[in-house]
């Protein structure tokens, strides 16, 4: 019986710990995977951000997300358990993709670090729209900027709407967070590495490449 209970302890700890390795990812970095997640869905007005008071998470910055999680534990981290599961109540209206879900979990379980860069470098050498461009505004400002929310009029999910604000010339304004624009995105900033892709990219005339 005695032997029984053990063997049942090891192989529960060998799952539990192979579960947890496998969600293991360096890669996922705080500042670049999961803060944008909770920025681009959760922070748009009347929602969670500093200003609106009347929300009790301010889910723009790292301290403010910190408030909702207990490091190593998604399961005890408020905003892990009203993304995930079926009756996911947050986001309001829609739910995540299960890849953010996912990175949230991971980030968590792996420390809940406020990591930045992990993927080493900055390389701006390829900065078509395609291959980096839409990438960063889907990850970044589209929960505030599609047809059913545009935020300022502008629906940032196509080429054309995205082209739309390089030629009014608001875009990297915006992004350099420059006087006489609103900073974008709201309630947070790009790294410089990203802000000086879309620059190299809106200087070569914005192609749809
Ligand atoms: C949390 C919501 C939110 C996010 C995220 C967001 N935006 Fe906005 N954006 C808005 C709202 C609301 C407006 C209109 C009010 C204003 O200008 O502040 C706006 C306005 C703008 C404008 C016009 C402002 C001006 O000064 O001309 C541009 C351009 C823009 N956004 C681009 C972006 C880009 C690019 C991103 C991603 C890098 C982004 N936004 C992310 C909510 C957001």
């Amino acid at each position: 019986m005695k032997t029984k209970t053990i063997l049942l302890l090891a192989l529960t700890a060998f799952i539990y710990n192979s579960c947890r390795n496998d969600a293991y990812n360096p890669d996922i970095c705080f500042q670049q995977n999961v803060l944008p997640i909770f920025v681009n869905n959760c922070t748009m007005s009347g929602c969670h951000n500093s200003k609106d008071h009347k929300s009790r998470l301010d889910l723009s910055t790292y301290e403010g997300i910190m408030k909702g999680v207990t490091p190593s534990h998604p399961l005890r981290s408020k905003v892990y358990t009203t993304v995930s599961g079926i009756f996911a109540s947050m986001p309001i209206k829609k739910k995540l993709d299960l890849k953010d879900i996912n990175y949230i979990k991971i980030w968590i379980q792996m420390g809940a670090q406020n990591t930045s860069n992990c993927g080493g470098t900055c390389d701006t050498s390829s900065y078509t729209y395609s291959g980096r461009i839409s990438g960063i505004i889907n990850t970044w400002c589209t929960g505030c900027h599609s047809a059913s929310n545009k935020g300022g009029g502008y629906d940032l999910t196509s080429y054309s709407g995205v082209a739309a604000t390089a030629i009014n010339n608001r875009l990297i304004g915006c992004l350099k967070q420059s006087t006489g624009f609103s900073p974008m995105p709201k309630n947070n900033k790009l790294t410089d590495c990203d802000i000086t892709a879309i620059v190299k990219w809106v200087n070569s005339g914005y192609p749809n490449n």
